[in-house]
Parts: structure tokens; C-alpha cells; sequence
């Protein structure tokens, strides 16, 4: 039995149960909280010390491995309503004290980020990484029940979707000894694919072929950004959710949105009550320790019933800089980044003003200036904005980014000469739009920010297993 299990279940009152779990903390020869990881709970295990050898004893340490067998009783001690009077008891797996690293004590996520390998037997980081996993289930399970198609969009490719240049290369070229072409290149077309290749920053361009032939479709999967940006919420391998659908335009895009971002959380409201509610509690102390001026106003709970029961508000990225170029930040040049004019592009700190002071809600900022955006999206009538949308989070900023897709083939053309993207390396991409061209939509959900939101962890190192950042591959 697995003691999520075990606690929900009524009437095995005096039954005999086994368990197998790890130790989190022995007191008093007697008190053993078990946790094997299926919940936050433990569970209290009592032994019957003067009946257990004096060797058993001494090998319960912290993080021990053990397989136990004894009745289900109501606890006469305080802090749980039940607990296990132990008949047997076996060390799976012994567990040094002075070399565990993880104490039953507060430790650093800093520390734990170090210990990455064992950090899940930790409160807050099973509690983070169950989450997590729920959350990936509601994403499937949204797209499904709306028939939408998973596809798997390749890892490897020849094209930088979002033309940041942000790309890992991808070669099997030894060190220093690459073949080199008569002018001195490195010769990609010896090289394995015969081409230039990397790890892709999105699967949208191929989903897009998909979205254009089953209609509706969604990628869930790893993307890779070269992006030396150490920030609390950058990676450099991270999951991204990138749905694509046929006939759909920017309105409807913002719709589906709204709608699949307040399904997954209320799921996990639902499915995670107990992590939940140790999350809100864990962030309700941190919060505490921070001074009155930048603590949250609400509790975590509270922001993801926030977030589930109102509108997300609509603005053009044209009332946003009116906004910004009005705001008191702005006025008493509080802005690393001063809003001067229409064309600037969005920083971190303009985002979370628009969500946190003076929306106070998520906002989705939509029709962008062309030249801030990625070459894809569908150009407004206007000649100068496009099609593009945002959905700012508190506390998180940017959580999703999509658009409208250019549709009209001569217009795509274009765009992708003025940005000197080579036709010869996107034909099939312009082929949609020769052969049965459509409006179509989509966009692409971080998924560790989303973690990040529901679970309220502040660094995004927190929330995926083995971070992967600058100076970073460690596990
Ligand atoms: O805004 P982005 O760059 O959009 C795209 O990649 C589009 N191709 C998506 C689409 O329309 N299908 O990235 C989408 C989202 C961002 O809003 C952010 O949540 C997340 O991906 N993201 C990152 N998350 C963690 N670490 C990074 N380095 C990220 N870069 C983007
Ligand atoms: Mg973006």
C-alpha cells in the first residue's frame, strides 16, 4: 500500500498494513515519519523499542530505506489523526547520518539545487515535482478531450523559428577538424545531416504543417535556447506547450488561450489540494521574511483562484505604451528601460507594471510592433503591426507568446526577404502557403513558468528536474 492511499481510506482501523518508504526523522527510539513520496503527509510509525534489537534502532537514520509491517491505529499524539503500531521492521537501505545531505532541517534551494538528486525527498520539492506532473496529465487531457492531435515535432533541425539565433549546433565534427570549403567554411554538407543543424527553439513551423492538414493540433515537448540570460526564469532546456489550428484567427487564439490556462489550473486546484496547500503555506512564511513594500497580497491559493475566476484583460500594444508612457515609474524614471515611444520593445519590468500595479489581473497584450516580432506573423492592414499576442502573468511576466500566421504567400515572401531568411531553407513552410493556404493560429506556453505560477516557486531552477543554465549541466 502507498500511504496516499492509506490515509484516505477509512475502515482499515486494526488492519495489518506494510508499507515501504524512507525515513524522514526518527525521535525519541520510538517515533518514525515515514514518506514514500505518494504525498506530502507522512505517516507516523511507532515501534516497539524494547522489543526491536538495539542494532535495528541505531540504523533508522534520516533518508533510510525501510520496509515495515503493523496495524493502523488512531494516535494518541498530537499533529496526526493516525499511525502505525510496528510489528516487523527491515532496513532496506542504510543511510549514513553524517554523510546524508538532506537534514531534517530548513536547507537552502541553493544548497538543494546542488543536490538536485535528492532534493525530491524534500517537502517542498515532491510537492513542486507531483504538481508538475499534473500538470503535464491537464495539458494532455485539455487537447484531447477537444481532439486536438499530439505530434511530435522533430529536436533537430535546420531553422531558428524564432530568428533570435539563440541555437545549439548540433554536429558530429570533431574538435578543430572540420572539412572546410574552398573559401575557408566549415563544410556542412560533410557534416552528418548534410546540412546546418541544431536543437530546435520551438516546434511550432512543423506543427503548423499539421494544423494545416488534421486541423487542430499540439506540441508538448523539449525546446533549447542558447540565451545566456541568467534570470529567475530562464532555461536553457525547457518544456513548451505549442497548440496550432486551422481556421482560427488572433481572437479566437486568445480564447483558447484563456480557457486552457484556467483548465490546467483549476485541475491541479482540484487533484492537489494537499501540495497546494503546503505551497501556499510555504510561500505565506517566505513572503513574511520579505519587507512590507514587496510582499504578495495574496496568498498563492488565492492568485489561483484569481487567475481561474476573472477575464484575462485585452489591451493593444498601442494602450499598453500609453499606459506606460503616463505611469509614475515612467515619470520619475523608475524604468531601467524609459518608455519613450511607440515601437520600444517590452522589458520584464513594463510587463509586470501593466499585470501587478495597474491591471492587477493577467493581461493579454495583442498586435505588436512587425519589427519587435518574429517573421511568421500575420501583418495588420495598418502595414506596421502584426497579429501577435502575449499573455503577461504576476509575478511571472510572459507566460505565453503567439500569433496569427502570415497566411498569403506573397506577403510571407517578403517578410522573409527583408530578414534575409533564406526561401531554400523554409519551402516547405511557404508550400502552405501555395497549396490550400488558410488563417491559422497558435502560440507556445512555457510550461516551467506555468509550473512556476501554480506552485509560486520564485526561480525557475526549481520546478524542472536537472536545470539546464549558462555554466550549468550538472546531473
Ligand atoms: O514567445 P516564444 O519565443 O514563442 C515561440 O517560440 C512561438 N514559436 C510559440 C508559438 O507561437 N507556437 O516562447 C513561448 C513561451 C514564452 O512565452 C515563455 O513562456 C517560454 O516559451 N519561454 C521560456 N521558458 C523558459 N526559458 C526560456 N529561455 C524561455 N523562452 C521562452
Ligand atoms: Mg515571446
Amino acid at each position: 500500500m502507498n500511504i496516499a492511499d492509506l490515509l484516505k481510506s477509512e475502515g482499515l482501523l486494526l488492519q495489518e498494513i506494510a508499507l515501504k518508504g524512507w525515513v524522514r526523522t526518527f525521535r525519541s527510539n520510538r517515533f518514525i515519519a515515514l514518506n514514500d513520496g505518494s504525498t506530502i503527509n507522512n505517516i507516523q510509525c511507532v515501534i516497539d523499542f524494547e522489543n526491536t534489537p538495539e542494532e535495528t534502532l541505531k540504523r533508522i537514520n534520516t533518508g533510510a530505506a525501510i520496509s515495515l509491517k503493523g496495524t493502523l491505529a488512531e494516535s494518541q499524539g498530537r499533529g496526526q489523526s493516525l499511525e502505525i503500531q510496528v510489528s516487523e521492521i527491515e532496513i532496506l537501505g542504510d543511510s549514513n547520518p553524517d554523510e546524508y545531505p538532506i537534514q531534517p532541517k530548513k536547507h537552502s534551494f541553493e544548497f538543494l539545487r546542488e543536490n538536485a538528486h535528492l532534493r525530491m525527498r524534500t517537502n517542498t520539492f515532491s510537492a513542486v515535482m507531483r504538481v508538475r506532473s499534473k500538470l503535464s496529465f491537464a495539458v494532455h487531457q485539455y487537447f484531447q478531450e477537444r481532439d486536438f492531435n499530439y505530434v511530435n515535432t522533430p529536436i533537430i533541425t535546420g531553422s531558428d523559428a524564432e530568428g533570435a539565433g539563440e541555437m545549439f549546433k548540433v554536429t558530429t565534427f570533431k574538435n578543430n577538424n572540420a572539412p572546410l570549403t574552398e573559401d575557408g567554411k566549415i563544410d556542412y554538407s560533410k557534416d552528418f545531416f548534410g546540412k546546418e543543424t541544431n536543437l530546435t527553439v520551438s516546434g511550432q513551423l512543423e506543427a503548423e504543417t499539421f494544423a494545416m492538414s488534421l486541423g487542430k493540433a499540439y506540441t508538448f515537448g523539449p525546446t533549447f535556447r542558447a540565451e545566456n540570460s541568467n534570470t529567475t526564469r530562464h532555461l536553457a532546456e525547457f518544456w513548451m506547450i505549442e497548440p496550432e489550428v486551422a481556421f482560427m484567427d488572433l481572437d479566437g487564439n486568445m480564447d483558447l488561450a484563456e480557457d486552457f490556462i484556467k483548465y490546467v489550473i483549476n485541475y491541479v486546484l482540484d487533484k492537489c489540494k494537499d501540495d497546494l496547500a503546503f505551497l501556499d503555506q510555504r510561500l505565506t512564511q517566505e513572503e513574511k521574511s520579505k519587507p512590507q513594500a514587496e510582499r504578495s497580497e495574496m496568498s498563492l491559493l488565492n492568485k489561483l483562484k484569481f487567475v481561474v475566476d476573472n477575464n484575462f484583460k485585452r489591451v493593444s500594444y498601442t494602450e499598453a505604451i500609453d499606459i506606460l508612457r503616463n505611469s509614475k515609474p515612467n515619470k520619475k524614471k523608475k524604468f531601467q528601460f524609459p518608455i519613450n515611444e511607440w515601437g520600444a520593445d517590452l522589458q520584464s519590468e513594463h510587463e509586470r507594471y501593466l499585470v501587478e500595479k495597474h491591471f492587477k489581473c493577467p493581461v493579454i497584450l495583442f498586435d505588436y510592433p512587425a519589427n519587435i516580432k518574429a517573421f511568421y506573423m500575420r501583418l495588420n492592414d495598418d502595414g506596421k503591426t502584426v497579429r501577435a499576442m502575449d499573455v503577461l502573468f504576476p509575478g511571472i511576466g510572459e507566460i505565453v507568446g503567439g500569433s496569427q500566421r502570415e497566411e498569403r504567400y506573397n506577403v510571407l515572401v517578403e517578410k522573409m526577404k527583408s530578414l534575409d531568411i533564406e526561401e531554400e531553407e523554409l519551402w516547405w513552410y511557404l508550400d502552405l502557403r501555395k497549396f490550400g493556404t488558410a488563417v491559422h493560429s497558435g502560440f507556445g506556453l512555457g510550461f516551467e513558468r506555468l509550473v512556476q505560477f501554480t506552485t509560486g516557486m520564485g526561480n525557475i531552477r526549481d520546478v524542472i528536474p536537472f536545470p539546464r543554465t549558462p555554466q550549468n549541466a550538472e546531473f
